[in-house]
């Protein structure tokens, strides 16, 4: 079990300040929402977490050990809403597993007929994982469905065997059918593999759903957080309320309580 904190974070773009100065706990195995209106920095602040935007200041820790100093392989992975951006057109989707996977046996001494056949098990094991057959590895992502192809991103960041997910809108492109599909399978995995998780989404109701605390963004600031039931049901700060009057079950569930 992993734990994600985030300290004093602040990104620019130029002179604008996209996040400003958050600091954020996902304790071990457990998911935090981040919800907030359109442009208050969530996908920024998520972005921040694996380098990928331009942070001004601010420290990332996996079990307690900055993520700069860590060797190796990064610890946290990030999957986007557009599975096109997290898988390589060109690469058959079991080649973007594999090159994920995260080393292990046999070592680089084995004969290479052995090494391929070992990875080859690895990537069928992870897209089996997400519920997908192993037979669909040699196609690309075009070949795939939406939801296959958010699976395959999936598998693929799982196969680095992450201690940390950022999910950013991972099933907003999706059909609402296939997208219960993919969040049941990813609290599924979230609870079996014992991966923090950051948990970006629009959707209340299936951060209600999903999620252990809420984090609610507002002009790249932290304005509330705390346990999901608390937060929906109890919201203190005014963007909370207005984020949860737009969702009409929501806003009834809090009437009635
Ligand atoms: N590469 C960039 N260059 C300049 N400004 C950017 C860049 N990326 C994001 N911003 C700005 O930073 C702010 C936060 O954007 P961000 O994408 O993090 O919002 P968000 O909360 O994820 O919104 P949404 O819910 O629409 O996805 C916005 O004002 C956006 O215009
Ligand atoms: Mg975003």
């Amino acid at each position: 079990m992993s734990s994600l904190e985030l300290r004093g974070i602040t990104v620019r773009y130029g002179r604008f300040t996209a996040v400003e100065n958050v600091d954020l706990l996902v304790p071990e195995g457990t998911v935090t929402g981040l919800v907030g209106g359109s442009g208050s920095g969530k996908s920024t602040l998520g972005r921040a977490v694996v380098g990928l935007a331009p942070t001004q200041s601010g420290r990332v820790l996996v079990d307690g050990t900055e993520v700069a100093r860590r060797r190796g392989r990064s610890p946290v992975q990030l999957v986007f809403q557009n599975s096109y951006a997290s898988l390589d057109p060109r690469m058959t989707v079991g080649a973007s597993v594999a090159e994920a996977l995260s080393g292990g046996a046999p070592g680089r001494r084995a004969p290479a007929r052995e090494r391929r056949a070992a990875r080859d098990a690895e990537v069928a094991r992870y897209l089996e994982l997400v519920g997908i057959d192993p037979a669909r590895g040699a196609r690309t992502p075009d070949a795939l469905s939406g939801g296959q192809r958010q699976r395959v991103a999936l598998a693929r960041a799982l196969a680095a065997r992450p201690a940390v997910l950022i999910a950013d809108e991972i099933t907003s492109a999706l059909d609402v059918s296939v997208q219960g599909a993919v969040l049941n399978l990813l609290r599924r995995l979230q609870r079996e593999l014992g991966f923090a998780m950051l948990f970006i989404s629009h959707n209340l109701a299936v951060v209600r759903y999903l999620c252990d605390q809420v984090a609610v963004m507002d002009g790249g600031q932290l304005v509330e957080r705390g346990p999901t039931g608390r937060v929906l049901e109890h919201p203190e700060h005014p963007v909370t309320r207005d984020l949860i009057s737009c969702v009409p079950d929501l806003a009834l569930a809090e009437e009635a309580s």
